[in-house]
């Protein structure tokens, strides 16, 4: 375990009816506030109402910035941006999923910002200063609610990358199980698909003595496993929807790899796809991850090993520590396919027709990895293994 130090400031608010403490949480900062919001799934479920009659009742100005799309795109983000330095914006709401959010913060240090904010988004400049923002999450998925990070997409040049900043973190995020009720059976499975490739991520790394970490990803990817199916046979529970998003969460907020860095090649492969493909996040990792683990069951066998053994329940007697790995990657495969999830790049209709062009976009910034470097010919093999 390498030494590190623990940061995260933002402030979560966790259960039925939490949405109330909008009142107490955004005066401190001020009365102009910019709604940013999806394609109207939180108008249909009457989210949106609740939200403006809360806003209305603390004498909030609000201008809205509808229509964030899933992948949010770049455009978008300008969009906002251009409200913030117009209307003199002091407060960022976002109310929705990891896209809503992710655009949001690109939205908050764009307005702090003089160039173009794609500029932090291809590292060309780094973000320093934003506006504050907070969250209302309605989709357990990306962990963005709690972290520094944020992904855009550009689809004038199908280039979709994650960048971060300290000054992204939410100042609080809501979540209540409840605003989660309507999230349709497909985008929950690809959040839970989501969420438990994060603890992969974390997972795959080559630091010794990770006793306490390896044992926490392994017990949240078993609640998940546990708890996934019996959410999906009734969409509607609280308990199970309370126990997905606050997995979600938990996930990615740095909490479980304090000491390590894990390896995240799958999900630069997956931004990859739907740079070129515009297809969900999740869906593109539950077909990308069982492959990229497979190309790399050899670096470490132990690990998946290990995984196997704790979290797939594979008997290791008589096995070898690569042969045990490779079932426990098979039970993953066999669980994501029990849950609805696709398996194949055919799923969504892509074939190799554009196979090029996706290892060109993700070798972009070079050979990718730590657990293992990925260079060319691996990201061209695991795509082909995808199709
Ligand atoms: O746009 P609306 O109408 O709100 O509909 C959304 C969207 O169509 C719908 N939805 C959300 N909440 C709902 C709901 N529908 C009914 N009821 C609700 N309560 O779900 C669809 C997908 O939403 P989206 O926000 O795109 O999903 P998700 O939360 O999975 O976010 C995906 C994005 O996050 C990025 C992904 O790459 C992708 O762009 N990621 C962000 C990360 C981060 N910031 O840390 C990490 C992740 O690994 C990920 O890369
Ligand atoms: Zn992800």
């Amino acid at each position: 375990m390498r030494d590190f130090t623990f940061w995260n400031p933002t402030k979560l608010i966790f259960g039925k009816g939490q949405l109330e403490q909008l009142k107490k949480e955004i005066p401190q900062y001020g009365k102009k506030i910019l709604l940013v919001y999806g394609g109207g799934s939180i108008k249909r479920s009457g989210l949106y109402d609740q939200v403006k009659a809360l806003l209305a009742e603390i004498g909030a100005e609000v201008f809205e910035l509808p229509g964030v799309e899933p992948n949010p795109r770049i455009t978008t983000a300008r969009k906002g941006i251009e409200i913030c330095k117009k209307e003199g914006i002091e407060f960022l709401l976002a109310v929705g999923g990891g896209s809503v959010i992710d655009c949001t913060k690109l939205i908050a240090a764009g307005a702090k910002y003089e160039g173009d904010a794609w500029d932090f988004v291809i590292k060309k400049a780094f973000a320093t200063d934003a506006l504050p923002l907070g969250t209302v999450l309605t989709l357990a998925a990306t962990g963005s609610e709690m972290n520094a990070g944020s992904v855009i997409t550009n689809w004038e040049t199908s280039e979709k990358y994650g960048w971060g900043s300290a000054v992204n973190y939410p100042k609080f995020s809501i979540l209540d199980p409840v605003n989660t009720f309507t999230v349709p059976r497909d985008q929950t499975i690809y959040g839970i698909c989501d969420m438990m490739s994060h603890v992969f991520e974390h997972y795959f790394h080559l630091e010794e003595h990770t006793e306490y970490q390896d044992r926490m990803c392994e017990s949240l990817l078993l609640t998940v496993m546990e708890t996934a199916p019996k959410l999906l046979a009734d969409l509607e529970n609280y308990e199970h929807r309370a126990t997905i998003l606050y997995c979600g969460t938990m996930a990615l907020n740095g909490i479980l790899n304090m000491g390590y860095r894990g390896d995240w090649a799958s999900h630069d492969l997956e931004h990859a796809v739907s740079a070129v493909y515009d297809i969900p996040h999740g869906g593109g990792l539950a077909i990308l991850f069982p492959n990229w683990m497979k190309h790399n069951l050899a670096v470490k066998p132990e690990r998946f090993q290990q995984l196997a053994v704790r979290v797939f329940n594979v008997d290791p007697e008589g096995k070898t520590a690569e042969e045990a790995g490779l079932e426990g990657i098979q039970k993953l495969r066999e669980f994501w396919d029990s849950i609805g999830a696709p398996a194949r790049l055919a799923d969504y209709e892509i074939d190799d027709s554009k196979l090029d062009v996706m290892v060109d976009r993700a070798m972009l910034n070079g050979d990718f990895g730590t657990f293992k470097k990925l260079n060319r010919k691996d990201v061209e093999s695991i795509y082909r293994a995808s199709l």
